[in-house]
C-alpha cells in the first residue's frame, strides 16, 4: 500500500468517527438530564472546607470568599462583585473541572492566577463540595452601579425580553441553538451523557457577557472536552446577542 492509500484510508476512519460521534452526541443530548448538585458535607469536612475557602495560601492577598462571598454569592466586595461569578448551588463536578483548569493554566483569570497551586486536588474537591452545598441567593434583577454597561432599569428590562427569546428558541435563520436545550428552561444545568452543562441560574450579566465574549474570542477554551459547543455558539453571537442574553439569565431563578 502506498502512502497516498494509507492517508485516504486514514481519513476515511476519521470520517466516520466524527459521524459516529456526533450521531451519538446528539442522542446523549435527546436523553439529557436536569443536573443535581447536591452535596453533604459531615462536620468536620465543612470545618475543613470553611478554613480553606476563608484564609490566604502563599504570597495571595484574598482569599476565595474576599472575592466570591462565604456563601459563594459574591455580593459583598465592591471591587470584583459583578464578573466574580457566583457558585452558589453550582454543580459540585463542574466546579472542580473549573478549579484543575485554573491550576493547569487551560483556564486564564487575572483574579485567579497564581492562587490554585497552592492547593492540592483533593483540597479543591472539598472546596468544590462546599460551594455546591451552598443556597444561590435572590439577586436583584440588576445593579446600574456595578455594571460597565451605562443604562437604565428599562433598558435592563428590555434587553432581557430580547435576551428570552434567544435563550428559550435559539435562532435556526443563524443556526444558533436554544441555550435551555443544555442549560436548562432556568438555567438549572443539564445533564447530557456523561458530560454537564453547567448551572446559569442567576449568574452576574456583568460575567456571562465576559464569558460569552471569552469564548468567542477563544480565550476560554475550557468547552473542548464537549467539542466547543460555547466557542461555536458564541462566535455566532452579536455583542447585542451576549448583552441581551446575560441580562436575561441574571433574572432567571428556579421555579421553587
Ligand atoms: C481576587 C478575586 C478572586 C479570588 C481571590 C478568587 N477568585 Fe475565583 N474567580 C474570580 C473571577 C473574577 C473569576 C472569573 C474569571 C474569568 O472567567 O475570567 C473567578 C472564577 C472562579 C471559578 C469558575 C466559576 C465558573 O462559573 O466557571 C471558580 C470555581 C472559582 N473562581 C473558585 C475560587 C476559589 C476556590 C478561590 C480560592 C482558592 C478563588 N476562586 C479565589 C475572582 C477571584
Ligand atoms: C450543546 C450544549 C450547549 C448549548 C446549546 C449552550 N451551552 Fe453554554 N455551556 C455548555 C457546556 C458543556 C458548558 C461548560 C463548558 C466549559 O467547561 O467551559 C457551557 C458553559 C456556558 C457558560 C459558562 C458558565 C460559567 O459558569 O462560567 C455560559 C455563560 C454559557 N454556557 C451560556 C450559554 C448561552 C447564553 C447559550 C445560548 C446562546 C448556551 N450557553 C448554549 C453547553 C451548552
Amino acid at each position: 500500500m502506498n502512502n497516498h492509500s494509507n492517508i485516504f484510508a486514514l481519513t476515511s476512519v476519521m470520517r466516520l468517527l466524527v459521524i459516529i460521534l456526533s450521531v451519538s452526541y446528539t442522542s446523549l443530548l435527546l436523553a439529557s438530564d436536569s443536573l443535581s448538585s447536591t452535596s453533604n458535607l459531615d462536620k468536620e469536612e465543612l470545618m475543613n472546607a470553611e478554613s480553606l475557602v476563608s484564609l490566604t495560601r502563599g504570597s495571595t492577598e484574598f482569599s476565595c470568599i474576599d472575592c466570591h462571598g462565604k456563601t459563594g454569592n459574591s455580593i459583598h466586595n465592591i471591587k470584583y462583585e459583578k464578573q466574580t461569578p457566583r457558585l452558589a448551588g453550582q454543580d459540585m463536578s463542574y466546579l472542580y473541572s473549573q478549579l484543575i483548569n485554573f491550576k493547569q493554566g487551560a483556564r486564564f483569570a487575572n483574579e485567579m492566577e497564581g492562587i490554585l497551586q497552592y492547593y492540592s486536588n483533593q483540597e479543591l474537591q472539598l472546596i468544590a463540595h462546599y460551594f455546591a452545598s451552598q443556597t444561590l441567593s435572590k439577586d436583584p434583577k440588576f445593579d446600574v452601579t456595578l455594571d460597565t454597561l451605562t443604562h437604565s432599569k428599562a433598558e435592563d428590562e428590555s434587553w432581557s425580553k430580547q435576551g428570552e427569546s434567544l435563550y428559550l428558541n435559539g435562532d435556526s435563520r443563524r443556526d444558533i441553538l436554544a441555550c435551555q436545550t443544555c442549560h436548562g428552561k432556568f438555567g438549572e444545568g443539564r445533564i447530557i451523557g456523561l458530560d454537564k452543562a453547567p448551572k446559569l441560574t442567576g449568574q452576574h450579566a456583568r460575567y456571562v457577557r465576559m464569558t460569552l465574549e471569552n469564548y468567542a474570542k477563544g480565550q476560554r477554551t475550557t468547552d473542548k472536552l464537549f467539542n466547543n459547543p460555547m466557542q461555536t455558539i458564541s462566535r455566532k453571537l452579536t455583542p447585542l446577542d451576549r448583552r441581551n442574553l446575560a441580562a436575561y439569565i441574571q433574572g432567571l431563578s428556579s421555579p421553587n
